[in-house]
């Protein structure tokens, strides 16, 4: 039986994991899909207990034993320097090499698109972010720290193997899946060192892949034509920053932050562990309101069910999602006036009927 690791960690993360539980009993129950659920004690409050963030043997079983990780979201106040969040998250994505964190951005129905004139035909693409280097790997440091003469460093690191991997991960997906075109973001106008190299090496693989039409965008260009005319972007790659925030504005195309799914995974080690996410954060504001939208949650377990071989069950709970948009019953920041656990009951009831047709 395949193992799972959950960790619901911070903020709303909790409340949004346990709805994304309740649809996996369901599957368990009615379809008899089975996974062990390693339950995990990691988050703020762990770390300000008793100052464990990520520990070894907690790292080494998940990569010995797991098929996938369900993270809701990490950030607390009380850990003003995210020490616990960057060691659990960073560990994982990085710790396993989980390169691809790859976000789909889609809006499943036409009244989540909030540009004028457009529909959810326009806005269906996925977003490949690298996700093991970059800024984010945490090479800096600081001199001089609270003098005026404070310098403060984070170097953008951009190896030859880091970058040649995540762009031919995103032009086989791009193969794989029928879409015919992939765009490569960078900023090489600018970081003329680090981002020429991204230049060179997606000239390079696109040769590789002919049939497929291969374009560049600067990450401005590409933010201003995301909201001119989205339509026209079907496989996106870049950095891991600029995947970061592209992404956000991608949720926001597509519904909000309380619908984007994510998954990070090694496409060269397919059996390794993979990690699915929501892209929102632990949204502080929210805790104890029972109104975080638990949908970008449910959609990480769709691409679970995907990326672990229940590709009907993803469809399955995919059209039950939609059917609770369509029906407008949301939560408020979808303008609706559901709770977190109503948009749940609407989609197991969805489920439930879907089963009984
Ligand atoms: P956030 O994603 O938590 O919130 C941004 C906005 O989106 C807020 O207005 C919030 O209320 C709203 N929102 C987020 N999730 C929602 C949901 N499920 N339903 C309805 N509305 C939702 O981002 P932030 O405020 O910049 O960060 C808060 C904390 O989360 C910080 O500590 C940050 O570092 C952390 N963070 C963690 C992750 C992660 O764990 N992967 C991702 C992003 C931010
Ligand atoms: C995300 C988040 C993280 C990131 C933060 C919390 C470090 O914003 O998953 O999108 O930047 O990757
Ligand atoms: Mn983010």
């Amino acid at each position: 039986m395949k193992k799972l690791a959950i960790i619901p960690g911070d903020g709303i993360g909790p409340e949004v994991i346990a709805e994304g539980l309740r649809v996996l009993d369901w599957f368990r129950q009615r379809r008899g899909i089975e996974f062990e659920l390693w339950q995990l004690d990691l988050g703020a409050e762990r770390y300000l207990r008793d100052g464990t963030t990520f520990p070894d043997e907690v790292r080494d079983e998940i990569w010995s034993s797991c098929a996938g990780v369900l993270l809701g979201a990490l950030g607390d106040a009380r850990v003003p320097d995210f020490e616990h969040a960057r060691q659990i998250l960073f560990g994982m994505r990085m710790g396993f090499d989980l390169y691809a964190n790859v976000r789909p951005i889609r809006a499943l129905t036409d009244a989540l698109v909030p540009l004028r004139g457009r529909s959810a035909r326009d806005v269906d693409f996925v977003v490949f972010r690298e996700n093991t280097e970059g800024i984010y790997a945490g090479v800096g440091g600081q001199l001089r720290r609270g003098s005026p003469d404070e310098i403060a460093i984070n170097e953008d690191i951009n190896t030859r193997k880091g970058v040649e991997r995540i762009i031919r991960a995103a032009f086989a997906y791009a193969r794989r899946h029928g879409r015919t075109r992939v765009l490569m973001s960078d900023k090489s106008n600018a970081m003329r060192h680090a981002h020429e190299l991204w230049q060179r090496v997606f000239a390079l693989v696109r040769l590789d892949y002919p049939e497929i039409e291969a374009s560049h965008l600067y990450i401005d260009a590409l933010c201003l034509e995301l909201v001119r005319d989205p339509s026209q972007f079907q496989v996106i790659v870049t950095n891991n920053l600029f995947g970061d925030i592209v992404t956000d504005l991608g949720a926001a195309l597509s519904g909000g932050l309380g619908l984007a799914a994510s998954v990070s995974s090694n496409p060269d080690y397919p059996q390794r562990v993979k990690l699915f996410e929501p892209v929102h954060g632990s949204a502080p504001k929210l805790v104890g309101l029972a109104t975080a939208n638990p949908l970008a949650t449910l959609l990480s377990v769709c691409l679970l069910f995907e990326e672990l071989g229940f590709a009907s069950a993803a469809l399955e709970l995919e059209t039950a999602i939609k059917g609770t948009l369509e029906a407008h019953e949301t939560t408020p920041d979808l303008g609706g006036t559901s709770s977190t656990s109503q948009v749940t009951d609407a989609v197991l009831a969805r489920l439930r009927q879907g089963s009984s047709a």
